[in-house]
């Protein structure tokens, strides 16, 4: 893990260390399995056969990248940026290039640049505005008829919306609130994409089962989802939600026990458009 100071404007919610590093990881290949059939991009059109760019925005440790480039030939140039390098994963394939960058405000050199943009789960990193202009920038950087795949859940909408879930929903929806984040991007995302002047916009929802009543992609929902709402424990207890860690980490015993229980889950979006020709 590289420690360093993350891009001024950072508002990333949860932090960045080695546990993080593995539950990222750990979260991205449950997202295959339950949304993606194993795959890496949702529309089955769209392949990498010729010499072309992607970017992966809001990388984290960079394992969507990493594993495009273990699938597709070495020609393929791969960037993957985030606002922070300090989970990035060390001795990437040759083809995948990291770089520091705010997807607010990417490099003006890639204007035009790539051929296809994915970005998942920005939801506790950017404000309101933050979206629309992140949106704008990922046109900039696509080459026209270039694609853009963005995978963000709706955390507001657990089914079925048991007691203790809607209770930590609430708190949480509270505390993005009060820090200026969209906790209800997810269904947003194709309203936003054809504001930013995005064509062929297509809405795709899957469901991301947690609790033990699902087996155990159900349990790798809970260590996945769940990990990711306890490591937002510091800001919770920061803005006043929970009077203390322990009184958060003992309402995270109670969610994961109703999840076990109810077998709940929460709807993903897949939003895939395109940069107009
Ligand atoms: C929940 S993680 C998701 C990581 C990765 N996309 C994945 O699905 O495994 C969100 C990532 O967005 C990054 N991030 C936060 N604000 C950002 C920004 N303005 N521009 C680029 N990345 C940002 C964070 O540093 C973090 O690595």
């Amino acid at each position: 893990m590289t420690n360093d100071v993350p891009l001024s404007g950072d508002k990333y919610v949860l932090p960045r260390n080695e546990s993080e590093f593995e539950r990222l990881n750990l979260q991205h290949k449950y997202i295959a399995k339950v949304v993606f059939d194993g795959k890496l991009v949702f529309d089955k059109s769209i392949k990498f056969d010729d010499k072309c760019c992607v970017l992966d925005s809001g990388t984290g440790t960079g394992i969507w990248a990493i594993e495009l480039a273990n699938g597709v030939p070495d020609f393929v140039e791969i960037h993957a940026c985030d606002v922070s390098k300090a989970n990035f994963t060390p001795d990437p394939p040759n083809n995948v290039h990291f770089s520091v960058a705010s997807v607010t405000s990417l490099p003006p050199g890639w204007s035009n640049k790539f051929d296809f943009i994915n970005q998942r789960f920005l939801l506790g990193s950017l404000l309101a505005d933050d979206w629309h202009q992140a949106l704008s920038e990922i046109y900039k950087v696509l080459k026209p008829g270039g694609a853009v795949q963005l995978v963000e859940f709706d955390a507001r909408s657990p089914a079925p919306e048991t007691p203790v879930h809607a209770q930590v929903r609430d708190a949480v929806w509270r505390v993005f609130d009060a820090l200026g984040l969209k906790y209800d991007v997810a269904v947003h995302l194709s309203e936003m994409l054809e504001t930013a002047g995005f064509v062929s916009v297509v809405e795709e929802i899957r469901r991301l089962p947690l609790g033990k009543t699902w087996g155990e992609i159900g349990v790798q929902g809970t260590i996945s989802l769940g990990g990711s709402l306890r490591n937002v424990c510091g800001v919770m207890v920061k803005a006043g939600a929970v009077s203390s860690k322990e009184e958060y980490e003992n309402l995270m015993d109670k969610l994961e026990e109703e999840w076990d229980i109810h077998g709940n889950n929460y709807p993903c979006y897949i939003v895939c458009a395109r940069k107009p020709l």
